[in-house]
């Protein structure tokens, strides 16, 4: 029997459909293959933003037709669109076609809701539990050789104003640093290159008196020849401890991820975001005091209530002042809820995709200048995979970049020395040298 998984969203989801693909192999789903093939369809949703739930929707939708032709495949619904409030309900009436729905809180269910499914024709639903029981045991199928995802920390407690994240991941937890290294070891025994410490606040992990620095220094010591990056540091929580931990360990990127979602002082008050501009540009110079050559990306959102021109002007002239070398750009988008939701002073459509444009130029001009300084030099990266269109060979520098080279015999899990002979936007093009 074979499986398919369709995921949406963050790291976090990426990592958690590995978990899924375990659970499934238990089940007796044995290999992956294209949705026609299947047996069963496993989607692993995202509610983060409107547009993430109408891709799942529309895509859900189109399987109405495999599902009359293919009267045993199992349709499952999961991941944090099902535990939103009310959403289940909404997607077992829309399409009634779903065998099983199953909430983030609910993987550990998973295989006895696959076996209840196949002894009963009725429509099998886990109602979303209210704290998680812990995925720990759970082993994952992973997919990203040599880059393996490793779990630090679950759920958020920030309650941003506009984020849904906190009311479908629920409170934060997190593993036990033991745990983390004992995974961590055995990865990096099993020959894996690049380790990425997730949660969806790194900064605020803690286990007794081991805090994010303290467990970074430890991951950071396992022996070995790898990497390591981690996902995402909140601004509010960011330390000098932080940074003399990067500092210490070469085998930690000298890359963050620092989300600033604004430039503007008034707006981060109004996010719930507990740090001002001023505030966050400190700790970018303090990194970069500290590291010269480390790389800032960050996520940036417009048209948030009430946002004027002038406010969003703050947040240009911040790209510019924090000079990052990529960002990730959205529009605000409304979840219910969120108390942003209840906002007044929405920005107009037409004023917000006036803003994300202007944005996304000036962020892309910024990653062509930066890239552009790599033409001419090496840079090392972890090849990571194979493009059959471009008939390239890929992987990542430690700050992110994406580099392209041919080559004859096998690379992947291998770090290429790569001469950079020509950039474009945040990709190189190059050759690798002995
Ligand atoms: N935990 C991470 C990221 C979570 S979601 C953090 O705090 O940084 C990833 C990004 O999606 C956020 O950083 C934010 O920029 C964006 N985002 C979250 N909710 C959003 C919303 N309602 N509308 C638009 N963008 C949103
Ligand atoms: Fe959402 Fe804020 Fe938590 Fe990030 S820190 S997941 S943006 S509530
Ligand atoms: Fe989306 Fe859930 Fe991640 S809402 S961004 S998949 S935590």
């Amino acid at each position: 029997m074979k499986y398919h998984i369709v995921t949406y969203g963050c790291q976090m989801n990426l990592h958690e459909s590995e978990k899924i693909a375990g659970v499934l192999k238990e089940c007796g789903y044995a290999e992956e293959a294209p949705a026609e093939e299947a047996d069963i369809i496993v989607f692993n949703t995202c509610c983060i933003r409107e547009n993430a739930e109408n891709h799942a929707f529309g895509n859900i939708g189109a399987l109405k037709q495999l599902k009359r032709q293919k009267k045993d495949l199992l349709i499952a619904v999961g991941g944090c669109m099902v535990q939103e409030e009310g959403k289940a309900a909404i997607l077992r009436e829309k399409f009634p076609f779903i065998d099983i729905l199953f909430g983030t809180h609910n993987l550990p269910e998973l295989r006895s809701l696959i076996e209840r499914k196949r002894k009963q024709r009725k429509a099998v639903v886990s109602v979303p539990a209210e704290r998680a029981e812990t995925e720990d045991r759970l082993v994952p199928v992973r997919t990203s050789f040599p880059n393996a995802w490793v779990n630090i920390m679950y759920g958020c407690n920030n309650f941003c104003s506009y984020c849904i994240v906190p009311y479908v991941r629920g409170r934060e937890r997190s593993r036990s640093a033991e745990e983390v290294l004992r995974e961590v070891r055995s990865l990096v025994a099993e020959g894996y290159r690049e380790i990425t410490l997730l949660g969806q606040n790194v900064n605020s992990y803690r286990d007794g008196d081991v805090d994010f620095p303290a467990l970074l220094d430890m991951v950071a010591s396992v022996e070995g020849k790898f990497r390591v990056r981690f996902m995402t540091s909140h601004p509010k929580d960011f330390s000098a401890e932080l940074v003399a931990v990067m500092k210490k360990h070469p085998k930690i990127c000298n890359h963050l991820h620092l989300p600033v979602q604004s430039g503007s002082s008034r707006i981060l008050s109004l996010m719930n975001r507990r740090y001002t501009r001023e505030k966050y540009l400190e700790e970018i110079a303090l990194l970069r005091r500290e590291i010269p050559d480390c790389e800032v990306t960050t996520d940036l959102i417009v048209a948030f209530p009430t946002e004027t021109e002038e406010e969003f002007g703050e947040t240009l002239s911040l790209v510019e002042e924090a000079d990052f070398s990529s960002a990730f750009t959205f529009i605000y988008s409304p979840r219910t809820g969120t108390r942003a939701a209840a906002m007044e002073g929405r920005i107009p459509e037409d004023v917000a995709k006036s803003r994300i444009t202007r944005l996304i130029a000036l962020v892309n001009e910024k990653t062509r200048e930066k890239s552009a300084k790599y033409v001419g030099k090496t840079v090392e990266i972890l090849c990571e995979d194979y493009d059959e269109k471009r008939g390239m060979y890929l992987g990542r520098d430690e700050y992110g970049r994406m580099g392209y080279f041919k080559s004859d015999t096998p690379k992947i899990g291998e770090w290429i020395e790569l001469y950079v002979k020509e950039a474009n936007g945040i990709s190189l093009y190059g050759e690798p040298v002995e």
